[in-house]
């Protein structure tokens, strides 16, 4: 493949895994400093710098030596005059005072907590910091009426905050490969997501259904989600239809970065395994017993057609940041329009066929990427 030059996908990605096989990095506390702050200021975006941070952490991340000295990241892409303002400061004073004020305020705790109720983005959050609600009680109090994503995700906030290990994903993902057998044999499913990238834990479980025969697919989601709720595995569950084939417009450029497979937004009911136990970790220094068997995830399924199947795995393997730099990538240097569903070339004026993610990178001109090397 061809060289980026100063680009982002220029950076070899560290996985988690990796990194803890690499005590240089892992002992490189400032550098580990350094990504939580900048991180963290994507709570205070309000002019769009959010995505900007993000770039200069991952950025970071993906360095393989100590930062020590500012001159070390000249020539750096992604590092912007804010960004490289809090570095500076945490280099010579050993925090940043912007950061550090930033997350102590009211607002940015407040933000936190609000936005980590399933079905509350950071629009939500901030009306309702606005009319002064801080918290949950706070919220519940308000009398505000909530959606039944906001319901569910208030009702196991505890559960939902709580990482899903590598453990529990495969678990999910056993009862998930019944599912699909069961309503429709030949069915395939797919890890997708964090997992997939050799995370070890994630917020939630990502799943991607297809069949090898074209069409089979249609109408699967209803009868994995009936299958799924018949047998009580599910707290809550919210199916959006393809909209894929009503589009007018071209698939592969859809107003939003959305995709337009069927997909379902879920909260599982797993029940807990022999080697978890029902005995909590310490709190506040009181072993506290968890009577419930059980405990809820949040998982995320989506149904491609086979023709659609790789570029859906490109797409939902992630990172977000990752397949934003991609679908950028492809726009601005090689004139094609990627999507979840397909890449079209604008000069050829043609989709371009593909049945697994090399051939895709091939297209975009780059070469193979692995998924472990996706975690921007
Ligand atoms: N995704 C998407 N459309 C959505 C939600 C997610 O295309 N409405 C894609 C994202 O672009 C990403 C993948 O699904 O590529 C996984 O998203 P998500 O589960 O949010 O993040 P993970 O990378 O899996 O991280 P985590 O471990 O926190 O779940
Ligand atoms: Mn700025
Ligand atoms: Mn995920
Ligand atoms: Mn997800």
């Amino acid at each position: 493949g061809q060289s980026l030059g100063v680009h982002l996908l220029d950076i070899s990605w560290y996985t988690e895994s990796m990194r803890a096989g690499h005590p240089v990095v892992i002992t490189d506390r400032h550098k580990l400093q350094l990504n939580t702050y900048v991180m963290e200021l994507h709570f205070l975006d309000e002019d769009g710098r959010g995505v900007a941070f993000r770039r200069a952490a991952a950025v970071l991340k993906a360095l393989p030596a100590q930062v020590t000295s500012m001159s070390q990241l000249r020539g750096l892409p992604c590092l912007g005059e804010h960004s490289l303002r809090v570095i500076k400061d945490v280099l010579e004073n050993g925090e940043s005072s912007e950061v550090e004020s930033t997350k102590q305020s009211e607002r940015f705790k407040a933000l936190k907590i609000l936005t980590g109720i399933f079905g509350v983005g950071a629009k939500t959050a901030d009306r309702w910091i606005r009319e002064g609600i801080y918290n949950l009680q706070q919220l519940r109090d308000s009398g505000h009426a909530l959606n039944q994503a906001q319901k569910a995700g208030l009702e196991h906030y505890n559960d939902l905050n709580q990482p899903v290990t590598k453990a529990e994903a495969n678990a999910i993902g056993e009862i998930v490969q019944k599912a699909v057998i069961s309503v429709l044999p030949g069915s395939q499913i797919a890890l997708t997501g964090g997992f997939r990238r050799g995370k070890l834990t994630g917020h939630d479980v990502d799943f991607l259904i297809t069949h090898p025969e074209e069409g089979r697919e249609v109408g699967l989601m209803s009868k994995v989600v009936s299958w799924l709720e018949s047998q009580g595995f599910l707290l809550y569950q919210k199916t959006t239809r393809n909209s894929y084939l009503e589009s007018k417009d071209g698939p592969a450029r859809p107003a939003s970065n959305m995709d337009r497979f069927e997909r379902c937004f879920s909260i599982f009911k797993l029940t807990k395994g022999e080697e978890q136990g029902t005995t909590q970790p310490e709190k506040n220094g009181v072993q506290t017993m968890d009577n419930r068997l059980w405990r809820a995830v949040r998982v995320d399924l989506v149904v491609s057609p086979i023709s659609q199947f790789a570029f859906a795995v490109l797409g939902w393997t992630g990172s977000k940041l990752f397949e934003r730099e991609l679908r950028r990538w492809a726009g601005h240097e090689k004139d094609m329009s990627l999507s979840s569903h397909a890449v079209f070339d604008n000069k050829q004026n043609r989709y371009l066929r593909a049945t697994s993610e090399e051939e895709i990178f091939a297209y975009l001109g780059l070469e193979y990427i692995p998924p472990s090397e996706r975690n921007a």
